[in-house]
């Protein structure tokens, strides 16, 4: 293990991870004695027009809940639309001291998805509230694929008990003590725990990726990003190795060193592999993150609205170290390398600047590195990426995804409804496309083309880091794709996604942690 000389004196920043204990129970619900029983209904009404009203059904056939809920669902103002919650104090026949009804929507259009929210839904109830547990009870047999249900459920709730205030001096801890799964019937109780406790890894790394993307600039620079990654691989057993601007130059890195060339703060080159036991051929999967502690832009300057969004820039990488965290606690049988490029974004004295020329990592020795003619410094994502991307190929990669907050013009295509994927191989998307079926997040494919390749060709030289303001998401993908070359490869631009506005009643505002789930089914799906 190769460790830079700073590490031996620092402090990483606490654990802002809380951790709400999860437990999966095969009793019947109504005897369950707690602060708040949580059931699901769904609408089966499968009528339309005026007249049609709600018909809200409970996914549960415990005949004392069903007993203790019936007059109140009768009363129609609950209509049990998705989120959609209902309370109950002291209900008749139960020992639980409360009774939530939490909705999926239509009977017709609910998905293991729609539980995973209501999931988190009921968390979210209890946390203003002050209630520290909560029992949920899994829908019924037959009603969904109940093993994806329950890891489902896991996740929901896991991710729900996340709140972004962390640096409040008065934080009053509202986190949910613990949570608790009840799956009755005629189950199969082993793969029902097995799903259980991934959806607990997938929802906690879900959440380490978010704590990361919390951070403010100050915080977490390049250098405590990799003192993070190295303590979760260590945790995990992961190997790592962590370089900085040495490496950098020694690799030929131009491009990265030319973004990183403007800050005080020294770059961060973070490597993680996960190598599983009797697994020596086959694909090796390179995943590779854009770790920008904060982008002001460079001397391409950012104007100062909404600036300090920026922080947020490094969560492509913080979801590839999630995804790390995760692959190492569920053991698929594929290997896979993890390449986080981290550099703060700075104008100064000796920044890069518009109309330079820099020169990328050379793929081979016998193979000189592109030139690319720097055009705005705030293109610099793809700067870092395409000798992250380079070097992954290097280590050993024979499949490729990037995830990076790449550009604005993401979220101007796609809102924050779907983040953007990008692929140079059809087989390749299609099991991403796959993977995205389980994890319940969206992507939505957009266009490579020479059309778009033509926009970034430079007068001076092999390319410019940008194509203009129009299909700028294109331009910027298809610059990747000079680096990556014939490699299958998928690049994931979640700009518009990795950061959530508005609090929803599932989860928090602030760090989404979009994209972990996806990459990780992704890299599942080869094993
Ligand atoms: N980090 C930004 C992209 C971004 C925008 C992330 C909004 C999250 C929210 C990226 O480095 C950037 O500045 N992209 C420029 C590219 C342009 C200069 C070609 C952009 O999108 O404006
Ligand atoms: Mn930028
Ligand atoms: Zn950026």
């Amino acid at each position: 293990m190769r460790q830079s000389q700073r590490f031996a004196t620092m402090h990483p920043l606490d654990e802002t991870m809380e951790s709400m204990k999860t437990q999966l129970s095969f009793d019947l619900p109504a005897g369950t004695d707690t602060e708040l029983l949580a059931v699901l209904a769904w609408d089966t009404q499968t009528q339309k027009g005026p007249d049609a009203k709600p018909e809200p059904t409970l996914l549960t056939a415990d005949e004392q809940i069903t007993a203790a809920v019936k007059s109140v669902l009768a009363g129609g103002e609950f209509k049990a639309a998705a989120n959609e919650t209902l309370l109950l104090h002291a209900p008749a026949g139960l020992k639980a001291k409360r009774l939530l009804v939490v909705g999926l929507g239509k009977q017709a259009r609910a998905t293991v998805h729609l539980v995973r929210q209501a999931a988190g839904t009921a968390v979210r109830f209890c946390k203003p509230r002050g209630l520290k547990e909560l029992v949920l009870v899994l829908p019924e047999p037959g009603l969904f694929p109940l093993g994806p249900c329950c890891r489902a459920v896991a996740e929901g709730a896991v991710t729900a008990d996340f709140d972004a205030d962390t640096y409040r001096s008065e934080r009053k801890d509202l986190s949910v003590n613990s949570f608790m799964l009840v799956a009755s019937g005629n189950v199969d109780q082993d793969a029902l725990k097995m799903a259980f406790a991934e959806g607990v890894i997938v929802g906690e790394s879900q959440n380490f990726a978010r704590s990361l993307v919390n951070e403010p600039g100050n915080k977490l620079t390049p250098t405590v990003l990799a003192a993070r990654a190295a303590e979760m691989a260590a945790g995990v057993g992961l190997q790592w190795e962590v370089h900085s601007t040495d490496k950098l130059l020694e690799l030929k890195m131009g491009a990265f060193a030319a973004v990183a060339q403007g800050s005080a703060e020294p770059p961060a080159l973070i490597v993680l592999r996960y190598e599983p036991e009797g697994v020596t051929d086959g694909p090796v999967l390179g995943l590779v993150g854009k770790g920008i502690t904060f982008d002001t832009g460079g001397i391409s300057i950012k104007p100062s609205d909404n600036m300090e969004k920026m922080k947020y820039d490094m969560a492509g990488s913080a979801a590839m170290l999630g995804a790390m965290r995760a692959i190492a606690l569920l053991k698929p049988k594929v290997r896979v390398l993890c390449v986080v490029c981290s550099a703060e974004n700075m104008p100064d004295g000796k920044a890069y600047k518009p109309g330079d020329v820099v020169t990328a990592m050379p793929i081979a020795p016998d193979r000189p590195g592109k030139t690319i003619e720097i055009i705005n410094t705030d293109a610099e994502g793809r700067l870092v990426l395409a000798d992250g991307l380079t070097y992954a190929r290097q280590l050993g990669a024979t499949h490729l995804v990037d995830a990076a907050t790449l550009t604005g013009a993401i979220g101007v295509a796609l809102g924050m409804v779907n983040a953007g994927a990008f692929s140079n191989d059809d087989a390749t998307f299609e099991k991403f496309s796959a993977a995205l079926q389980t994890c319940g997040e969206k992507f939505w494919r957009m266009p490579l083309g020479e059309e778009y390749a033509d926009l970034i060709k430079s007068d001076i030289a092999d390319i410019k880091n940008t194509g203009g303001r129009y299909g700028g998401a294109c331009t910027a993908a298809e610059f990747l794709k000079v680096f990556v070359e014939e490699t299958p490869w998928i690049h994931l631009d979640i700009a518009g996604m990795a950061w959530i506005d508005e609090n929803r009643p599932y989860i928090a505002k602030g760090p989404s942690g979009v994209a972990v789930r996806s990459i990780l089914e992704w890299v599942r799906s080869f094993a």
